[in-house]
């Protein structure tokens, strides 16, 4: 697995950054980011700023507007009104080439498992046997080369979902939920690839119900409820003495909803 991380080649330094202080490399930052939808404000007015690298895991109970949030970050929704900006400037057509989505419920070609890697890295023009194999055997699907995209389980397509993702080597990784339907065995796996990749520069936005997920790779916590930013803290400190009183109840597993 370790060689196939390393063939993504990165070659970003790894500077982890402060939730304060985020403007360099692939910074992400919101100013007033507002989505309403039909009349209803989904995602209100947030204003914050994400470290440049590390991971950055984005928690919430249901409906509180983190595949929303993603989808603005990414560019998929067109904000009602504030701005997402990327290395200080708005989000433009080029950030978006940089960047790569593992969505909640994952998106395939209908086509064979092979031939989804093999669109990914041709987009990015670095189509090659090789690499495909690699990628491949990081997601443990070396034996799957050959079978139909649509015919893998939920699970299954979560990790070819990320290995397409990774196959474009973005300098912004948002992953939706990415293990909330694979096995604790399979999770683990995606935590190592998550690890390694951002280790190597990526910015990594991760969704996650999945509280003991969320301590071993946040490096900050953004922390949305109805729409709005409740907390956005360094990891260490949204467990221990979380500010908000959603993220304190959400943490107690008590429903904020
Ligand atoms: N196209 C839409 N039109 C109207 N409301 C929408 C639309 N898409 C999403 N919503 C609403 O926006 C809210 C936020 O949705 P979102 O999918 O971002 O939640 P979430 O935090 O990702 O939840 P979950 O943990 O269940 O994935 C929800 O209440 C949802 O019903
Ligand atoms: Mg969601």
């Amino acid at each position: 697995m370790r060689e196939a991380i390393s063939i993504m080649a990165f070659g970003k330094a790894s500077t982890a950054g402060e939730v304060e202080g985020a403007g360099s490399g692939s910074a992400l930052s919101t100013r007033d980011l507002s989505l309403e939808v039909s009349g209803r404000r989904l995602i209100d007015k947030l204003t914050l700023s994400l470290p440049p690298t590390s991971i950055t895991i984005v928690m919430g109970p249901n409906g509180a507007g983190k595949s929303q949030f993603l989808r603005l970050l990414h560019g998929l929704a067109v904000p009602t009104s504030g701005t997402v900006f990327c290395c200080g400037t708005p989000l433009s057509e080029r950030h978006r080439a940089r960047q790569a989505m593992v969505f909640q419920k994952p998106v395939l070609l209908r086509r064979s498992v092979a031939a989804n890697i093999d669109y990914a890295l041709a987009v990015n023009g670095r189509r090659s046997r090789r690499r495909r194999e690699l990628l491949l055997e990081a997601i443990g699907f070396t034996d799957k080369a050959s079978q139909p995209a649509r015919l893998l389980s939920g699970g299954e397509q979560q990790r070819l979902a990320l290995a397409r993702a990774l196959a474009t080597e973005p300098d912004t990784l948002f992953l939706d939920e990415p293990t909330a339907s694979l096995d604790p065995a399979s999770a683990q796996t995606i935590e190592h690839i998550v690890r390694d990749v951002s280790a190597q520069g990526t910015k990594i936005v991760f969704v996650t119900h999945d509280i003991g997920q969320a301590k071993r790779l946040a490096g900050d916590v953004v922390f949305l409820h109805r729409g709005k930013l409740a907390e956005h803290s360094p990891a260490p400190r949204f467990f221990a003495r979380p500010r908000s009183e959603a993220a304190r109840a959400f943490l107690a597993g008590q429903i904020v909803i």
